[in-house]
Order: structure tokens, then C-alpha cells, then sequence
């Protein structure tokens, strides 16, 4: 069952539309990324699920039940939010921060702290550094990695994440992509990720909604979306690098058993935890077909530029097969 659905939702200011007729099942435990030009109503329809904003017409469900019948603090304390510039308290230490919320719903001064500490290590800041230092002592990266901080303080079982990484030089934004990306997976949170920004939409989502002008284009994996754009604007918007985005996605790991060699022959070596892009970049750079994969218990085995083309056909004739049997 979907955890966060989304039912014809219109919103208009003025005679313009903000959001016109969206409707997004979010299953639980999935990450849907709502990916769209600036203007597109992205940020609108997200502000509907938190009751920030409510919608002119159509309905949010939550568990099932319209969000519009839940007491709205209990509902919002369900919903770790983080946006771009995130809002920092400035009077507040990081410590402080992250802990409003644990303060109101009566958490013990030493339960609160441990969470601070565990928080800040999850995303990946020094707690003995930061736990005392205010909002106007950190780098933007170190701010939006506090923001994410307590976005999840009460581990809400979602999270809503307006462009989060927005603000960022591109060096910090990508790292913190990625190291999202990564804790996404232990966290198992239902999450509605709002983005423009493409690579960021496919290293996280299990699903992209694309908008464009306050509508839904089309709704589907990272994958199906590059090999079944639904209209000339999906796939211009998405761009001929998108296939590099998806092969980042995806290591060595994916490619399953490979063929065992004794000789390196003086090929470039990589590991499982090398992305299929990477290794796409290695063979260019070499300029050869092959490289060699050193396994943890040090056997090797080659991957030929094939294996690779060959995955994504695998992909598809599944991603085939599953869209029969939806028709
Ligand atoms: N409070 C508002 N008053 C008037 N127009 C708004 C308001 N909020 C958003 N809009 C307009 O609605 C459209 C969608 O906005 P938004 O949801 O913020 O888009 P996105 O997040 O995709 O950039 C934009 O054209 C924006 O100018
Ligand atoms: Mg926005």
C-alpha cells in the first residue's frame, strides 16, 4: 500500500497554476523524487503532504487517512523536513538545533545528547567539533549536513526534502549526494526528495515524478524513464548524459559473476565497489575494452566493455517484461 498518496491536486495563485491535477502513490519505504524545472510546482506539491500549503483542490492521504484529519503537529512530527538554506536557529548551538524537537516531545537530557552524538556522526560531522558551535560557524555544507541532522532527530518514519543541497558549491553538493545516497539505504525511510538537479534524482530515487508548468509528465524507475521517455520534453530535459547518471548508479557488484582470469595483463584494476561508470570512464582512459576486477579474497576476473552493454540490456528486457505485465 502507498503511504503517501496524492490525489488530483490542483493549486492556483491567481490566475496561474502552481499545480495542476497531481497524482503520486509513494510506497512505504521508497524514495520518490519530484524532479522538475524551477517553477514547475515541485516545491508546492511537497508543501501539500506537511499541510504547509493546502491544496485548491484534490487530497493527501497519509496512511491512508486524509492528512486534513490528523492534528497537524503530530502530523508534521511524522515528517522530517529539510529544505535549501536550511534555517538554522542562530541563537542556538548545533546541539540545540538538532534538539528542539526531542526537547518537546520529553526526551532525557542524556537520551537527547546520545541522538545528537549519533546523528552527527551519521552525517558524517565530528560530534566533540560541532556539537557547541553556532549556525554562523559553519560552512554551508556542514549547515545543510546539520539540517538533515535534525530532519531526522525523532526518526520520523518520513522525509521531505525540498532541494537540500541547493545552496551548495557543486564539489560539497556531490558529496553530500552521495553520502546521502548511502545512508539513505540504512535509514529505510519513505522520503519525497524535491530536486532539478538530474544526477542528484537518479542516484537517490526508486521512482522520478517529472513536472513541468504545475503538471505530472510521466512517473517511473530511473531506468525506465532514460529507455521510455514519454515526449520530446522528458527527453530533452533529461539530456544525452542521463545514461552516465544511471550507470553511476549501479557498482560492479550488480554485474554478477564474472569470468575468472589468471593474468592482469597489464589492464587497469578495479574493485566491486567500483560504479559501472567509472569503470566505463577507466576503459576509455586506457583506451581498452577490458579491465580486470580484483574480488575480496584477491582472485580475478575480466569484464569486457560487453558485460556492460549487456547489462543494461538485461535491464531492459526486464523493465519490457514488467511493463507487459502491467498492460
Ligand atoms: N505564494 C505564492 N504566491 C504566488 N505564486 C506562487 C507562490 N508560491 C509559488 N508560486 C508560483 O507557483 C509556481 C510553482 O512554484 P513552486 O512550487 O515553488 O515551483 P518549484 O518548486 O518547482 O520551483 C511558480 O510559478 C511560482 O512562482
Ligand atoms: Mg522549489
Amino acid at each position: 500500500m502507498a503511504l503517501i498518496k496524492l490525489e488530483n491536486l490542483h493549486k492556483r495563485y491567481g490566475t496561474q497554476w502552481a499545480v495542476k491535477d497531481v497524482s503520486i502513490e509513494v510506497k512505504e519505504g521508497t524514495t520518490c523524487v519530484i524532479l522538475g524545472p524551477s517553477g514547475s510546482g515541485k516545491s508546492s506539491v511537497l508543501k501539500m503532504i506537511n499541510r504547509l500549503i493546502e491544496p485548491d483542490s484534490g487530497r493527501v492521504f497519509y496512511k491512508g487517512k486524509d492528512v486534513k484529519e490528523y492534528n497537524v503537529i503530530k502530523l508534521r512530527r511524522e515528517m522530517g523536513y529539510a529544505v535549501q538554506n536550511i534555517g538554522l536557529f542562530p541563537h542556538l548551538t548545533v546541539e540545540e538545533n538538532i534538539s528542539l524537537l526531542l526537547k518537546e516531545i520529553k526526551w532525557s537530557k542524556q537520551k537527547i545528547k546520545e541522538r545528537a552524538e549519533e546523528l552527527l556522526i551519521l552525517v558524517g560531522l565530528e560530534p566533540k567539533i560541532y556539537l557547541k558551535k553556532y549556525p554562523s560557524q559553519l560552512s554551508g555544507g556542514e549547515a545543510q549536513r546539520v539540517g538533515v541532522a535534525r530532519a531526522l532527530s525523532a526518526d520520523p518514519p518520513v522525509l521531505l526534502m525540498d532541494e537540500p543541497f541547493g545552496a551548495l558549491d557543486p564539489i560539497t553538493r556531490r558529496k553530500l549526494q552521495d553520502e546521502f545516497a548511502r545512508i539513505k539505504s540504512t535509514l529505510r525511510k519513505t522520503t519525497v526528495f524535491v530536486t532539478h538537479d538530474i544526477y542528484e534524482a537518479v542516484i537517490l530515487a526508486d521512482e522520478i515524478a517529472l513536472m513541468k508548468d504545475g503538471e505530472l509528465i510521466q512517473k517511473s524507475d530511473p531506468f525506465e524513464l532514460w529507455q521510455n521517455p514519454k515526449n520530446e520534453f522528458v527527453m530533452k530535459f533529461l539530456g544525452n548524459e542521463y545514461g552516465f547518471h544511471i550507470l553511476s548508479k549501479y557498482t560492479l557488484q550488480s554485474l554478477g559473476k564474472l569470468k575468472e582470469c589468471v593474468e592482469r595483463n597489464g589492464l587497469p584494476v578495479v574493485n566491486r565497489s567500483f560504479s559501472l561508470k567509472d569503470t566505463l570512464s577507466l576503459m576509455l582512459k586506457y583506451r581498452t575494452k577490458s579491465v580486470v576486477v580484483e574480488e575480496p579474497d584477491k582472485r580475478i576476473s575480466l569484464l569486457t566493455f560487453d558485460e556492460i552493454l549487456s547489462f543494461v540490456d538485461k535491464k531492459r528486457n526486464l523493465e519490457d517484461r514488467i511493463n507487459d505485465a502491467r498492460i
